[in-house]
């Protein structure tokens, strides 16, 4: 195999771990607007016969997706061997479903607008429900990283008889596998959205959580909602602050304020989106799930 070239596509930080961690040789792109709003993109290498991999930031994902397809389309035209996306974070799997007559399944039509432009994908814990595999959606290989391991790491490292809380059913597949790893219990939440920014939540198993300080896990802070509704039900039943641990820190809005109001022992994050919060390092996860991808015959990946 050779030395992958590894393009930062919005990625920053996280590119240069990636690279690193690949052993990858790590390309900056070109881009630009022009003044009506289109983008320029440029590869300012010879991609020939190579394998390339695209590290995609893809939180806010409107604003980057145009790029990311620019920046696929010119390595393939330029005779790049493959082209992979590694993505910290996958958007748009929540909408799953047709939940109203009419609507988009935009988990469904992102998947195919992927597929259509790279060879394979990458990434860590993308938000499956009804959809329960991305070979499910996306018709290209994909690999997925987990955020347990460095999850149940940090807090066994930090929190003495934890128990581990999921806000709501979806979150059990996470808040179990990091209980696992540390001998803690775990319970969830019954989670009932009833819009953006609302959500009300229902314990369940709460003897679980006698004596123990809560560890409120999940795998996307969005507006926050989810994660102070359980803070401010954990406190209002009198159990200690709980901590906060999200995988993806979208924090769009007011959501920081929000959740930092409803009074959680400490929040913290994984690297997969940029933000204050980080202190859990999962681009070594992801490197390995690339890793795979590379370690794939050309004509599967
Ligand atoms: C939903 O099912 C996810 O697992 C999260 O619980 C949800 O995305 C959190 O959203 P928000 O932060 O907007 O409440």
């Amino acid at each position: 195999m050779t030395t992958p070239l590894l393009v930062d596509v919005f990625a920053g930080d996280r590119a240069t771990a990636l690279a690193t961690a690949l052993g990858a040789e790590l390309l900056p792109l070109e881009r630009r607007r022009f003044p009506d709003g289109e983008s320029l993109v440029r590869i300012a290498a010879d991609v020939a016969g190579r394998d390339v991999v695209l590290a995609a930031a893809l939180d806010d994902p409107d604003p980057k997706l145009m790029t990311l397809i620019l920046a696929a389309d010119a390595l393939r035209e330029l005779g790049a061997a493959r082209v992979l996306l590694a993505t910290p974070y996958l958007p748009y799997m929540r909408q799953d479903a047709r939940f109203v007559p009419g609507e988009a399944v935009a988990a469904r039509s992102f998947a195919r607008l992927i597929s259509a432009y790279v060879d394979a994908v990458a990434t860590v814990d993308p938000h499956l429900h009804r959809i329960h595999a991305l070979s499910q959606v996306f018709s290209v290989p994909a690999r997925v990283a987990h955020a347990a391991p460095a999850m149940a790491a940090w807090i066994a490292e930090h929190i003495a008889d934890p128990v581990i809380v999921g806000p709501d059913e979806e979150s059990e597949q996470w808040v179990a596998d990091v209980a696992a790893r540390i001998q803690a219990p775990h319970t969830v939440f019954i989670k009932t959205r009833h819009g953006d920014h609302s959500v009300t939540l229902v314990p369940r198993d709460a003897e679980r959580l006698s004596g123990r300080t809560p560890v409120i896990v999940d795998d996307i802070v969005s507006t926050a909602r989810t994660m102070a509704a359980a803070v401010e039900a954990l406190r209002a039943q009198g159990y200690a602050p709980p901590w906060c641990l999200g995988v993806h820190a979208l924090f769009v809005g007011d959501a920081w304020a929000v959740l930092s109001a409803a009074g959680p022992a400490g929040i913290v994050t994984c690297d997969t989106v940029a933000h204050p919060s980080n202190a859990i390092a999962v681009m070594p996860a992801l490197a390995a799930a690339v890793h795979e991808l590379l370690a794939l015959p050309p004509c599967a990946a």
